[in-house]
């Protein structure tokens, strides 16, 4: 991290934005990065103590929120999913419908905002504010001199509220939403926090420091999906094939970034490139994308090594035979099909069958059953005898004749016969 720093640090192309004066007189050489691993060890380097504006990096917590209040039909109800390929501002609404293209330009991020729940105004803002703290895993708190000014000058982000108002895409008055989604943009953050926030969409919604969980899964995955097709605006084509990393930017200066079951990352360094996303970030992300191999399709190698072990014991005391299949790793749709394809294969050749799954890291749902349906497959054989070694449970309870044996005795039966174990 250290040298990625030392390098991008004379990259010095960029404006800061300037249409308020808190974000114009920010020192442009302020440079900070923070990466949160998912079992939330944070590291970072640089001016990473400075607070700055979320700004638009808070659209896609709003859209999780949103999510959550309304679930996803009644968010896409009033607001797509579609690359806008426009600026942030433009204000881009279906023709026919009215819908904003996406949540993740202004016209989609008001939309989203008026989707949170709430009794009145203060208590939206508040749900807001406190689920963002929720997700950083400390409270956090607004900038009032930057919201003060954001508000002198929302005559944009006004205009658009008022023709989502007239598409009946949002109800009320549309003042209130401008507000609400003025004061999201200034929540003040450190890239620490960032970071924190990235690695609790990274860690399935679990924030990774605190360990509540505070966004569901499927809104997890929506979120992200639309930060990879949207997230960076009208270059969001360049970022997914460069750097290939669900992220979101911010005029303060800031990048975010999630790479789902591994880390969240955090750039923040002010002077901005036209399409408002930060320079140096963006060369940062794509330097860290480059040399520790982050880009989301360049990700896992193909399964290989589910089965550690396939053999034949002897029992001792001349008990007979029994065929082990010792299970390793994370297992997941490709691992389980490669397991169920050798029991098909190379179909056990003893009655008794052992499947010790002892050693797994984890089985996720199509896994589970799919090695469940092995086993019953097995079971459903005349003069099966099924053993399964599965001391966490990780395929789960079974009904009593559903239940194969529990292999307790097998094991102690291969230890017994020691070195008389074929492999
Ligand atoms: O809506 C606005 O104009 C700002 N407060 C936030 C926009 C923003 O961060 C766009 N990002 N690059």
């Amino acid at each position: 991290m250290d040298e990625v720093l030392n390098e991008c640090a004379d990259i010095a192309v960029g404006h800061v934005a300037d249409y308020i004066p808190q974000l114009s007189e920010v020192d442009p050489s302020l440079y900070a990065l923070a990466v949160c691993t998912v079992d939330g060890h944070l590291y970072h380097v640089g001016d990473a103590g400075t607070e700055f504006t979320m700004q638009s990096i808070a659209k896609p917590f709003t859209y999780a929120l949103a999510l959550h209040d309304q679930g996803l039909e009644g968010v896409l109800e009033k607001v797509d999913v579609e690359p806008s390929g426009e600026a942030y501002n433009e204000i881009s609404l279906e023709p026919d419908s009215g819908r904003p293209r996406n949540p993740m330009i202004n016209a989609g991020a008001l939309a989203t905002y008026a989707l949170v729940h709430g009794s009145d105004a203060a208590h939206r803002r508040q749900r807001v504010l406190d689920f963002y703290s929720a997700v950083a895993g400390r409270d956090l708190e607004l900038n009032g001199d930057v919201l003060d000014s954001e508000l002198k000058t929302a005559f944009r982000n006004r205009a658009i509220a008022y023709l989502l108002r007239n598409a009946e895409i949002i109800g009320g008055d549309p003042g209130e939403v401008v507000d609400g989604y003025s004061a999201q943009c200034s929540v003040s953050v450190t890239v620490d926090d960032l970071a924190v926030m990235a690695a609790t969409l990274a860690n399935g919604g679990v924030n990774p420091v605190t360990h509540a969980h505070v966004v569901e899964p499927g809104a997890v995955r929506q979120t992200l999906s639309v930060m990879l097709t949207c997230g960076m605006y009208d270059s969001a084509g360049d970022w997914v094939t460069s750097v290939g990393i669900p992220a979101k930017s911010g005029v303060s200066g800031a990048i975010l970034g999630v790479l789902p079951g591994q880390v969240g990352i955090a750039v923040y360094s002010p002077p901005l490139d036209k399409h408002g996303n930060s320079v140096r970030g963006v060369v940062t992300f794509e330097r860290l994308s480059a040399d520790m191999g982050l880009h989301i399709m360049s990700g896992p190698k193909a399964t290989s090594g589910v089965m550690s072990e396939a053999y034949v014991a002897d029992l001792a005391d001349g008990a007979g035979q029994v065929s082990v299949y010792e299970i390793q790793g994370d297992i997941r749709f490709a691992g389980a099909e490669l397991i169920a394809r050798e029991f098909i294969d190379n179909p056990p050749q003893t009655s008794r069958v052992m499947i010790d799954v002892s050693r797994a890291g984890g089985f996720d749902d199509v896994a589970r059953r799919i090695i469940r349906e092995v086993l019953r497959r097995l079971m459903s054989q005349q003069d099966r005898d099924v053993y399964l070694v599965d001391p966490d449970e990780y395929l789960g309870a079974y009904s009593e004749e559903e239940e194969p044996g529990d292999g307790a005795d097998v094991p102690e039966m291969l230890a017994e016969a020691g070195d008389l174990i074929n492999e």
